[in-house]
Parts: C-alpha cells; sequence; structure tokens
C-alpha cells in the first residue's frame, strides 16, 4: 500500500527520471475477456486524454466499454480536485455506488486522478468508502493493469498512490473518443504554485516530453487522417524548460505547424511565460489556430500577489494587448477567480474594468473554493458567499455582454468550420471556428465529421453563432 504524501508533493527537487516505453504484462492480456467497464471522468482536459489511456488499458486486458454504470462489472472514477464541486460529485457517486454494490456484489469500483492524489481522500476512502477495490494515481497511470488484477485476485483493497512523480512514460496505448480531434500531452505537472490552485500537489512538476516523441505522435495522427491537435499542459508554455536549453513552445509549435496538420490547438498558457517568439510563430502559421486562452484570475495588482500569479494587472494588459495586435482576428478567453481572501470591492471593481477593456470571447468564472494544503486556504476566508454570489453574478453579466458583442461582429461574415456533428436540439450541423467559436449551421449538401468547411453568418447568441454551409 501507497498513501500520498502532502510533503512529498510539495518537494520539487531535480531528479533525472526515466523515460521508459510502456510494455504489456503479457501473463494479464484479455484475462478479462467478457466483463464491462464504465469510465466516469469528472476534470480538464488532461483528466479527459488520461481516461482515453486508461480505457485503452482495460480494452488490452479484455474488458470493453459501457456508457451506463449500471451495466457494467467496473466502475472507474478518474476524478478532480479543483473546486469542491468537483470533490462532491465524485463522493455522490461513490455514496451511489455503495448503493449498488449493496445489491451486485461483484461490482469492481476503482478510484483515480487528481483526488486520488490528495492524501484525505485517500484516508477518507480507508476509513468510510471500504468497498472501494483500488485507488491509483496520476503518476502510476500504467500500472492499472497490475493492480486491478491484485485487487481481483487477493480480494483486498488496493491503495498504490505516489507523490514523487515517478518515469515519464512513452508508448502507453489509447483509444481516442474523437476519429478527427485528438489531445497530445507535451508537458506534465505544474511549478507555478498559485496559492488557491491543488495542481502542483495533485500532478507533479514539470516534465516535458521529448520533442521527438511529440512529434512522431502528431505525424502518426496526421497519417490517421486527424484534422487537429490539442496541445496539453497546465502550463505549456513552460514546454522544454526542463529538458532543452534552447527550444522551447514557439519552436515546437513551429515544428508541428510544418507537418501539414489543418488545425493546431494549445492549452493553457499562463500569462508568465508567453514569450514574443511563441506570439510570432501563432501569427506567421495559419493552421495555429488563433485562440488564446490566457487566464487573468484577478484585474486587481494586490489580489494576483496574494495568488501568486507573478504578473500585475499593467503587465497582464500588455501581454493582452500584444497578442491581440500581432494575431490577426485572434479571439482571447480567459479564467476568472471572485472572492479569493480578503478581495474588497475595490479590487472586484478592477477585475471588473480589466473585463470591460479585454472584452473577452469567453471566460470561466468561478468562486474561490479553499483546497486542502494550498496556501490560500490557510488564509481567512472573509468575504461572505452572499458577496461572492453577487460579484459572481455581476461578473457574468458583463463577460455575457461582450460575448454576445463579439459575436456579433460576426454576422454576415463566412468563417471556415470543422463539422463535429449534428446537434440533438437543433437538428443542425455544428462545429467550431478557427477561433473557437460554437457554430450552428445549416447545409443543403449532406457533411461529413472532421471536415473544414465555409460557413455564411446568420445570427449571434450569446454562446454560440447560426449560419448556412456555402
Ligand atoms: N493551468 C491553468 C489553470 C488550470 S485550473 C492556468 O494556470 O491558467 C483552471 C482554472 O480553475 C484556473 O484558471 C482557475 O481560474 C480555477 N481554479 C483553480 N483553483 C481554484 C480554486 N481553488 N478555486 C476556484 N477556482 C480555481
Ligand atoms: Fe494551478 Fe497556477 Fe499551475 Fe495553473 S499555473 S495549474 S492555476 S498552479
Ligand atoms: Fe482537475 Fe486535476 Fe485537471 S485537479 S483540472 S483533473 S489537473
Amino acid at each position: 500500500m501507497h498513501i500520498p504524501n502532502l510533503n512529498d508533493a510539495r518537494s520539487r527537487k531535480r531528479k533525472d527520471y526515466n523515460r521508459i516505453d510502456y510494455s504489456v504484462n503479457k501473463n494479464i492480456i484479455n484475462k478479462f475477456s467478457g466483463k464491462k467497464y464504465c469510465i466516469k471522468t469528472y476534470g480538464c482536459q488532461m483528466n479527459e486524454h488520461d481516461s482515453e489511456n486508461i480505457s485503452a488499458l482495460l480494452e488490452s486486458i479484455g474488458f470493453s466499454r459501457v456508457d451506463d454504470y449500471l451495466d457494467a462489472d467496473l466502475v472507474l472514477l478518474n476524478t478532480c480536485s479543483i473546486r469542491e464541486n468537483a470533490h462532491n460529485k465524485a463522493f455522490g457517486m461513490l455514496g451511489r455506488l455503495k448503493h449498488l454494490k449493496g445489491k451486485k456484489k461483484d461490482l469492481i469500483v476503482g478510484l483515480c486522478g487528481c483526488m486520488a492524489q490528495e492524501e484525505s481522500v485517500v484516508l477518507e476512502i480507508l476509513n468510510n468508502y471500504k468497498f472501494v477495490n483500488f485507488v491509483f494515481g496520476t503518476h502510476n497511470l500504467y500500472e492499472l493493469p497490475e493492480i486491478l488484477d491484485r485487487a481481483i485476485s487477493t480480494s483486498k483493497q488496493q491503495i498504490e498512490v505516489y507523490s514523487r512523480e515517478g518515469d515519464l512514460v512513452e508508448g502507453l496505448p489509447v483509444v481516442r473518443d474523437n476519429a478527427y480531434k485528438a489531445y497530445v500531452n507535451i508537458i506534465y505537472g505544474c511549478d507555478k504554485f498559485c496559492t488557491y490552485c491543488i495542481v502542483p500537489y495533485t500532478r507533479g512538476r514539470e516534465r516535458s516530453r521529448k520533442k521527438e516523441d511529440i512529434i512522431d505522435e502528431v505525424k502518426q495522427l496526421v497519417k490517421d487522417g486527424y484534422k487537429e491537435v490539442t496541445l496539453l499542459g497546465q502550463n505549456v508554455n513552460a514546454y522544454g524548460k526542463d529538458l532543452y536549453d534552447d527550444y522551447n513552445l514557439g519552436d515546437l509549435l513551429e515544428d508541428i505547424a510544418k507537418l501539414i496538420i489543418p488545425r493546431i490547438r494549445f492549452m493553457t498558457s499562463h500569462p508568465w511565460d508567453f514569450t514574443d517568439r511563441m506570439i510570432e510563430v501563432i501569427a506567421k502559421y495559419p493552421n495555429i489556430m488563433p485562440s488564446v486562452h490566457l487566464p487573468v484570475q484577478s484585474g486587481s495588482s494586490r489580489v494576483l500577489k496574494l495568488m501568486g500569479r507573478r504578473y500585475t494587472r499593467e503587465s497582464y494588459l500588455e501581454l493582452f494587448h500584444k497578442i491581440k495586435d500581432t494575431i490577426p482576428g485572434v479571439s482571447i478567453s480567459t479564467d476568472i477567480i471572485v472572492g479569493f481572501p480578503g478581495e474588497s470591492e475595490e479590487d472586484f471593481c478592477d477585475t471588473m474594468s480589466l473585463v470591460e477593456e479585454c472584452k473577452y470571447d469567453n471566460a470561466f468564472t468561478f468562486i474561490f473554493s479553499p483546497r486542502v494544503g494550498t496556501p490560500a486556504s490557510k488564509l481567512k476566508d472573509d468575504v461572505e458567499l452572499s458577496v461572492k454570489e453577487d460579484r459572481l453574478q455581476r461578473l457574468n453579466n458583463v463577460v455575457n455582454k461582450y460575448f454576445l458583442e463579439n459575436n456579433k461582429k460576426l454576422v454576415g461574415k463566412t468563417l471556415k468550420v470543422m463539422v463535429e456533428g449534428i446537434s440533438d436540439k437543433k437538428n443542425m450541423y455544428y462545429g467550431y471556428s478557427e477561433t473557437n467559436k460554437l457554430i450552428n449551421f445549416t447545409s443543403d449538401k449532406e457533411l461529413v465529421c472532421g471536415d473544414i468547411v465555409l460557413v455564411k453568418i446568420e445570427d449571434a447568441k450569446t454562446w454560440s453563432l447560426d449560419g448556412k454551409c456555402i
């Protein structure tokens, strides 16, 4: 049994970790043929991509996938710790599974992902959720087949969570959820330690994949007919820093742009490491999508300092405008937290005025959620809940106003849209523009998912646009 430990998770000692190739344990291949699994994914794109690897690992040992957990022999929760509601959702599901296990004794239940990396969660499982058969963390995902096999053959609860990141494993199998859009990890972990955030503890320190491994993966995706790749990392801008002296995200983006894949996206960018070189490369290559997610978190330099964000309102705005002025037609989205400990009405008004200036194309807005073990959780959470809710509402009103205003400017324009499917609700095709806007559209001819078509925009809504394929 290995239980996670906060002090180890905090440690950032330089260590040369091994880069190893995944190899299948021949003794368990297809051992569970005929069994069905259901995986529930609660987190970000990295978490979703982990689920694509987990699915492939389970399928390699014979499991087949079902969507309804009531039909499954194994239910695996791939969890997220970012805010309390993510926690609550996973624990709510565990409650339902406990009930189900009362009736279905052979049901196997596993928990993995970021919550598994939290000491407090694992202790809670050990004490109060004894029916959970196994828990593994984000650093040893590749060991799932063995851990599951042990849980079944010994009928003993398996807890295998490491707080120190282990080897960087290449060649994990993957079953992708989509046949034309793919996620590609470029860097794992995060060293930024924003004071409110749990990710540096759950995902370990920054570790870049080798550029050759990434480029080979994208080349294979091109061969397989993929039309879009999204390069993933908690802070993609730090790419290469731990590995190379003079090769960074700008260089990687350029090398990938030359591979002739129609669409390249990347996320998430921390404003701190956003270099001129990156802006130059994004502006230069038409297949790097002009869409940047640039989380600001707060418009008050005082609060940004308390958050440990390493930039001020002024330096953020300078970067924001440089990106806007250099990349033609770029859309910029953001994340904002309201109600950080000590946030005054004046601080909040700074956020409102920043939003008025930036007129974002999209924004994800959150109420501060204290996370166990983070520095901000030790600050006095002194903003009343009703004040936090009121600020969130006021903020949402302004961001929504600009979403609509920006969208209205697109009416009458023709945009390149990648066809993603037919929406059940509207009975129209839907897809995303280069700037990542959701477009619902009609077409006289039948369209194929993954194709990039021209759509004339006829109407603007707050979160989407309507149009017609021409
Ligand atoms: N790596 C990204 C953010 C990943 S988490 C970045 O730094 O830009 C996604 C978003 O969740 C964050 O940008 C932040 O707005 C929000 N978030 C993270 N921790 C939070 C917390 N404790 N309470 C509320 N929101 C939080
Ligand atoms: Fe969290 Fe900050 Fe790292 Fe983003 S950059 S994952 S907010 S610590
Ligand atoms: Fe959640 Fe972990 Fe992603 S905390 S946001 S699943 S890195």
